[in-house]
């Protein structure tokens, strides 16, 4: 048994030599496995006599568990270094400027649209929207302009060869919707309209928005006090408005709607031209002529019609005094308006 004491210090070297579990693991099957150098020397026990066998048994015993704990231990430390190098190959630097990623904001036509709206939901209005390739019917015939009525001139019209034009207002989609829906309703739609025109209040596109309100008694006193509600709110303060006659082919009568100005207060400056008065919208009562072509019967049924620039008043209520710089993608400009509230 001389030799146990040299085996067990050469086991327990080779442990300390394991420089991975892997290694760990081939020499424990070397040393403890079931061929392995101690398991070896437990089996010849049988080869000594009876009185020699206990005193030897418990030598290679204690030698085998003082092996096991060694490994055990050699196996904790290994598993933690690891562990440790891992973490500390994908360390992070905190201390490292960030990428700098920044929130995107609504552009600020979108953000009136989105707060107009809000505001005739409210209201009990629907949003209706109508195709921006649009048919001669839709976009003229229906709405009562005949088929050489000056007004249609007044529209710069894009045209595709095959007749269909890009809708130059968004009255079109009252036809639509009548149809779709029938009477009574009320709806406004939002949405892009096109006319061969660009200076510094006109853009070749825009936004308009559209209202229609059709019903048993609807009245031109409606449409003035639905208008006015809409703007007080909308600007969130006390405007005056005005209604100048004027004349669209699909409403009868017909009118301007102006609002006291918002940078003036109605005093006069260079916005409103020194008049103390924005021109808004157009609007009317609904021609007889567009209801019937929608298959609503105007003895029976009145109803009123609006037609506003989104930008125009996106411009008021921003300050925002070229209106080709909505469309100019300048993220300068479009950083000013930020946020994604209203
Ligand atoms: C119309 O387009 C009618 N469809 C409005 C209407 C609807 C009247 C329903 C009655 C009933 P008008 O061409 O005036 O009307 O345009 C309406 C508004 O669109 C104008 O007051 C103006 O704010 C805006 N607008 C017109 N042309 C341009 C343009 N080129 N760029 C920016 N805004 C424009
Ligand atoms: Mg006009």
């Amino acid at each position: 048994m001389a030799d146990l004491t040299a085996l067990t210090r050469q086991a327990l070297e080779e442990v300390a030599r394991s420089t991975d579990l892997a290694a760990l693991e081939e020499t424990r099957v070397r040393w403890l496995g079931k061929k392995g150098t101690l398991t070896e020397r437990l089996k010849s026990l049988g080869a000594l006599s009876a009185a020699e066998r206990p005193a030897a048994g418990a030598l290679i015993n204690e030698a085998k568990e003082r092996l096991q704990a060694a490994i055990e231990a050699r196996r904790e430390t290994l598993g933690r270094e690891e562990i440790e190098r891992r973490l500390g190959a994908g360390r992070i630097d905190v201390t490292l400027p960030g990428r700098g990623e920044e929130l995107g904001g609504l552009h600020p036509v979108t953000k009136a649209r989105l707060r107009i709206e809000t505001l005739f939901r409210r209201a009990g209005f629907d949003v209706a929207s109508g195709p921006e390739i649009e048919d001669d019917f839709h976009n003229f015939g229906a709405l009562n302009f005949t088929p050489d009525h000056p007004a249609r001139a007044m529209h710069d019209t894009f045209y595709f060869p095959d007749g269909r034009l890009l809708r130059t207002h968004t009255s079109p989609v009252q036809i639509r919707a009548l149809r779709e829906r029938g009477a009574p309703l009320a709806v406004i739609a939002p949405g892009r309209v096109y006319r061969c025109d660009s200076d510094m209040t006109h853009s070749p596109m825009f936004h308009q928005l559209e209202g229609l309100a059709v019903g048993e008694n609807i009245n031109f006193a409606n449409m003035k006090a639905v208008l006015h509600g809409f703007l007080q709110a909308f600007f969130e303060r006390d405007l005056a408005m005005r209604l100048r006659p004027s004349f669209f082919p699909f409403t009868e009568p017909s009118a301007e709607v102006d609002m006291s100005c918002v940078f003036c207060d109605g005093k006069g400056c260079r916005t409103c031209k020194h008049t103390g008065w924005l021109e808004i919208s157009g609007c009317g009562m609904v021609h007889p002529n567009v209801l019937r072509a929608s298959g609503v019967d105007p003895e029976r049924y009145t109803g009123y019609a609006f037609g506003a620039g989104i930008d125009r008043l996106a411009m008021l209520r921003y300050g925002v005094n070229d209106l080709r710089l909505f469309f100019e993608n300048d993220l300068r400009f479009l950083r000013q308006f930020g946020s994604f509230g209203a």
